[in-house]
């Protein structure tokens, strides 16, 4: 049976050029009491059944598609900016087994509940078998049964295949202060310096998109962090680092280098038309890097020398967002299914694995920088297996309630336990504006998130922790 759901693609057509394609299969995990993993969604630890008694008929099943949602909610099964196709059992005496399909195509996955074979004679109860439906809309079939026998182990013999995390700066597991945006040099000097003064610790400054000169990344706006090597300098004399943000759109503007010499050596994703593929997002017109070549990764990677990347010292690291990609004005706030990589592959192909790619061009950019000898920072917001290999990812943009919250431990230690164990919450919840309650609690939880950083909506409120009467 076919059930990949229906798609609201608004004005956009995709052609489909070679035809309706898709692979199912099922998966039985005997003796399990639940199921886990499949991530990114803002929900349970347990996966609830999408089909079965008790279940409503509009109930979709879970869905793994990389994408940029706007004000995602706290309690929905709906997917979020990374996919992990590794689904785990649990079931009594801690036994545990897994399942992981290797496919970056747009997944859906059904979980069944007790019963819902009810003509096939199985006794549910003496049973205690999850049965489990899977889809894609494209890629072969390569996948992996990790036996436990307890969820150690399956983490253990997952990331045998995916890669062991990376093993963290020490300064990249304190506290992270971010806010879109941190204006100019002067309020960086202000933040930095209200820290001390309050006597409250923190490691790491962040500046968000507008500290560019357009938003054209590896630059900066001039009038307003004219001195930016003197800036990091000042937070290093203070054991400090700062974080910079690099996004994978790239403004199409002919005085903007980084386009010339991409778009000359013919390095960004084209069109189904075989154009570069010009999509929207915060520079306004923009072509994406195909990052699915290694070429491309290697030439991407030399950007942050500290030659290229002029401003730059090495006491700063880097932030890679909207990379599921974020497309503003393409199908879903993505690129179309048709656009083509290197090799003529479609995106629908690959899309899960685009910011996986990205994540993994900054960092080995990053490694190459240090000559080998300085373990890369790079945070990322899109994810696929493998991904721990490169750096932590945060649960993108949350909402300062109670709800989001608490769903943030769930989903923290969902990444944990599909092998990215290096992940955060927006500490006081990006949209909104959190009361004093709400933001002492958050702080309060953060520190023991394994990624810890306050980041704000440039809409809300200043937070930073004197702020709330300290
Ligand atoms: C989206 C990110 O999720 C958010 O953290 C960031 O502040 C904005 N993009 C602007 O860069």
């Amino acid at each position: 049976m076919v059930r990949i759901g229906k798609r609201d693609l608004g004005s956009h057509t995709d052609k489909r050029p070679y035809g309706p394609q898709s692979i199912s299969f099922d998966v039985s995990f005997y003796s399990a009491e639940f199921v886990s993993g499949i991530p990114e969604r803002a929900m349970s630890l347990a996966l609830k059944p999408t089909r079965g008694p008790g279940v409503e008929k509009d109930v979709e099943p879970y869905r793994l598609f990389n994408l940029d949602v706007f004000e995602y909610l706290s309690e929905s099964p709906f997917g979020l900016y990374g996919s992990l196709p590794l689904m785990i059992s649990h079931g009594k005496e801690g036994r545990s087994a897994g399942f992981f399909w290797l496919n970056a195509a747009e997944m859906q996955i059904d979980v069944l509940g007790d019963g819902w074979d009810a003509e096939s004679g199985i006794d549910w109860v003496k049973q205690k078998r999850i049965d489990t439906f899977w889809m894609s809309e494209a890629g072969i079939v390569d996948a992996f049964f990790f036996v436990g026998p307890g969820p150690k182990e399956v983490v253990r013999q997952y990331t045998s295949v995916t890669g062991r995390p990376a093993m963290p700066q020490l300064f990249s597991i304190a506290y992270h202060q971010c806010r879109w945006n941190y204006r100019d040099e002067e309020d960086v000097e202000n933040v930095d310096a209200k820290f001390d003064e309050h006597d409250i610790p923190y490691d790491v400054l962040w500046l968000d998109i507008d500290h560019t000169d357009g938003r054209r990344y590896f630059t900066w706006d001039s009038a307003l962090f004219p001195h930016p090597e003197e800036m990091q300098k000042k937070l290093a004399e203070k054991g400090r680092h700062m974080v910079t943000i690099v996004d994978p759109h790239i403004k199409r503007d002919d005085s903007f280098r980084l386009h010339k010499e991409a778009a000359e050596k013919g390095y960004y994703v084209k069109d189904a038309g075989g154009k570069d593929f010009d999509g929207w997002c915060w520079p306004g017109s923009s072509s994406y890097l195909d990052m699915v070549n290694p070429e491309i990764r290697s030439w991407w990677g030399d950007k942050f020398s500290y030659k290229n990347y002029v401003g730059s010292t090495p006491s700063l690291y880097i932030w890679n967002d909207m990379n599921e990609p974020s497309v503003f004005n393409g199908p879903e706030v993505s690129m179309p299914r048709d656009a083509l990589h290197l090799g003529g592959i479609e995106h629908r192909e690959l899309h899960n694995s685009y910011g996986y790619y990205f994540h993994m061009a900054t960092s080995n950019g990053l490694l190459k920088r240090g000559g080998g000898n300085d373990r890369p920072f790079v945070l990322s917001r899109a994810f696929f297996p493998g991904s721990q290999r490169y750096g932590p990812v945060w649960t993108g943009d949350n909402t300062a309630d109670w709800d989001h919250l608490r769903v943030s431990v769930p989903m923290i230690l969902t990444l944990g336990l599909t092998g990215i164990s290096f992940s955060g919450a927006d500490v006081g919840g990006y949209f909104g504006n959190p009361g004093p309650e709400l933001l002492v609690r958050w702080y309060q939880l953060g520190a023991f998130y394994p990624f810890f950083r306050g980041h704000a909506h440039q809409d809300t409120k200043r937070r930073e922790p004197w702020l709330f009467g300290y």
